[in-house]
């Protein structure tokens, strides 16, 4: 049965039938979400009135809930994070090819796909899309900012016995078809004058380098500080955001390695090295991608740096992305 949601403050409304989140985004309502599988927490909302039923299928009247894990029983009125800077961003499905290919790692490789000339696609840098290719389904963040061109560039890591990665690491070729539906997530840039830190680690470099590349393009004056957490300096593939820090004084990068110590870089972890770097991060916004591990505990030495909760946004990668 099929139920109206109504979200506040924002007084948006969507119909519902079964998981909360899903009905909101396949209706283009972006409420705030990341991992999808109740790990993350980011989803959270509190409901008004009516009947939620949660992911241990207790019936809730009120209390907080995870939308991406939970059904609406009645008509409810919920209390969550949606975003009007997201209202245009239309949610599409549309064919897309492989135009070309990289493997920039022993275990990542860098995809563009041309999309049809038929599909205007817009969407905020540091969004994701669901790629389909022969029933997988799997999310990836795009990796290039949203510029007028027909392409979208995604960074895939190869998971051991991955299902997706069975079908593309060594396989895939030039004009293979798949199938995208996106943008979707409410990691971007939000817009206010504090300066930037953008933490990565592994492929969570592509919003990132997506944000940049952006930021850049709308000549945003605000001071922009990378971290880029890798295992090896070889895994350092993402040589466009490392050129963009050299073409530019008021972006800073900084390598972070975990498995090496080169000399150079510093050895440890992206949010030990921030912690290093900035005394209080009161005055700061911090955009985080990569594992929830780290992303956890970012946020616990970022708040205890003064980072105010609002000011910290991230996006897990967690099984919850495999669809
Ligand atoms: S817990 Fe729902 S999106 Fe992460």
């Amino acid at each position: 049965m099929q139920f109206t949601i109504q979200i506040q403050p924002s007084n948006i409304e969507f119909k519902s039938d079964e998981n909360l989140l899903e009905d909101a985004l396949s209706q283009s309502i972006h409420l705030e979400h990341s991992c999808k599988t109740g790990d993350c927490g980011m989803c959270g909302a509190e409901i008004i009135s009516g009947l939620v039923q949660n992911e241990h299928g207790e019936i809730l009247e009120q209390g907080h809930v995870l939308t991406c894990q939970s059904k609406a029983l009645s008509n409810i009125v919920i209390k969550a994070n949606y975003y009007p800077e997201l209202a245009h961003i239309k949610l599409q499905t549309f064919p897309c090819k492989v135009a070309k290919f990289t493997y920039v790692t022993d275990d990542i490789v860098s995809l563009t796909f041309r999309l049809p000339p038929t599909i205007n696609i817009d969407y905020l840098a540091g969004q994701y899309v669901d790629l389909s290719f022969q029933s997988i389904k799997r999310s990836y963040s795009i990796a290039n900012a949203c510029k007028g061109t027909n392409e979208i560039e995604l960074h895939i890591r190869k998971v051991p016995n991955g299902l997706m990665s069975s079908l593309i690491f060594g396989k895939i070729s030039e004009n293979q078809l798949m199938r995208m539906e996106g943008p979707k997530g409410t990691f971007f840039v939000r817009v206010n004058n504090k300066p930037l830190i953008l933490l990565a680690t592994g492929t969570g470099i592509a919003p990132i380098k997506a944000m940049v590349e952006d930021l850049v393009r709308s000549q945003d004056p605000r001071p922009i500080h990378i971290y880029w957490g890798m295992r090896y300096n070889t895994e350092l593939y993402c040589s466009e955001i490392i050129k963009l820090a050299n073409d530019y004084n008021h972006i800073t990068f900084r390598a972070i390695l975990s498995r090496e110590n080169d000399g150079q870089a510093f050895s440890g972890y992206v949010q030990d090295a921030v912690c290093q770097d900035f005394e209080s991060l009161e005055n700061f916004e911090v955009y985080a991608c990569g594992s929830l591990k780290m992303i956890e505990d970012s946020k616990a030495k970022f708040l205890s740096k003064s980072l105010p909760p609002e000011s910290f946004h991230s996006d897990a990668f967690t099984p919850a992305k495999q669809i």
